[in-house]
C-alpha cells in the first residue's frame, strides 16, 4: 500500500533532500541539521568550555543537546564536571547524564523542575532555540516568536550567573529593534547573526549575549 504524501510534505521533503547541511547530519548520524547552527555560533564566539552549566530550551529533537554534551563533558567520567539540563515539551535524544525537562516553558511546573534540577544554582550559559508551531499568518506567527523570546529572556535573567551567556533564535519582524535595544542594557556584548546553517530563506537569527550584568541584588547568592 502506497500512503500518498501532503503537498507540503512533498515540499519539506525536496528541499531537506538538496539542503547540503541536512545531507551533512544524515551523513555524520546528527540528531538533527540544527546542530550546525550551534557549532558555527560556538566556532565564532567561543560559548562553551568543559565543566560550563548550561540550561537549554526547546532542546528537542536534540541536536544542539548533543552539541553542548560534546563540548562541557559529563558529571561522571572524565575531569570535566559540565551540567546540561535541556527542557522541550517534544522527545530529547540526550546523553544518560543529561537532565531532560518534559514540560513547556512558561508553566510553574516546569519553573519547578527547572529549579530542582539546576539545585537553585545559576549556570554559565543559557540557550533557546524555542520556535512557535508556525501557522503562516505572520502577524499571529511573530506574536508567537516573541512571547517564546520573552520566556526565553525571563529565564536567563532567573539563572544566569553574573558575566554569563545567552544564545536566542528570534525571528526578525516588528518588536526585534526594541527588543535588541532592550537587551543591550542586560548584556554588555550582545549581537544579532545568521549562522551559515540558518536557512537563507528563514527570517530566523540568533542573539548572541555575553557579560551578563546581574542587577545588584544577585550578586550576593549562589
Ligand atoms: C527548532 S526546535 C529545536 C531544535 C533543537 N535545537 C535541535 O538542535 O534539535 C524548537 C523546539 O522548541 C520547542 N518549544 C516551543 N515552545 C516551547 C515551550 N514553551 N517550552 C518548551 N519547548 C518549547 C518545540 O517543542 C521544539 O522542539
Amino acid at each position: 500500500m502506497t500512503t500518498k504524501r501532503s503537498k507540503s510534505s512533498e515540499r519539506w521533503l525536496a528541499r531537506q533532500r538538496k539542503d547540503p547541511f541536512a545531507q551533512k547530519a544524515a551523513k555524520q548520524g546528527r540528531v538533527s541539521r540544527a546542530y550546525y547552527k550551534l557549532e558555527q555560533l560556538d566556532e565564532r564566539f567561543g560559548l562553551l568550555r568543559p565543566g560550563m552549566r548550561v540550561l537549554e530550551l526547546g532542546a528537542a529533537p536534540g541536536g544542539w543537546t548533543r552539541y553542548v554534551e560534546s563540548r562541557i563533558g559529563g558529571r561522571r567520567g572524565g575531569s570535566a564536571t559540565g551540567v546540561l539540563v535541556a527542557v522541550d515539551f517534544r522527545a530529547v535524544n540526550a546523553a544518560a547524564d543529561t537532565v531532560v525537562i518534559h514540560g513547556t516553558l512558561g508553566t510553574r511546573e516546569t519553573a519547578g523542575k527547572i529549579a530542582a534540577a539546576l539545585e537553585n544554582s545559576r549556570v554559565d550559559l543559557v540557550l533557546s532555540d524555542m520556535a512557535p508551531n508556525i501557522t503562516g499568518i505572520r502577524a499571529s506567527d511573530q506574536a508567537l516568536a516573541m512571547e517564546l523570546l520573552e520566556l526565553a529572556v525571563v529565564a536567563a535573567q532567573t539563572w544566569l550567573k553574573p558575566g554569563g551567556g545567552f544564545v536566542v533564535k528570534v525571528f526578525q519582524g516588528e518588536g526585534i529593534d526594541d527588543w535588541v535595544r532592550d537587551m543591550r542594557k542586560i548584556f554588555a556584548k550582545f549581537k544579532l547573526v545568521k549562522p551559515p546553517a540558518s536557512r537563507p530563506d528563514s527570517r530566523e537569527m540568533y542573539a548572541v549575549g555575553s557579560q551578563f550584568r546581574a542587577p545588584a541584588q544577585f550578586l550576593g547568592d549562589s
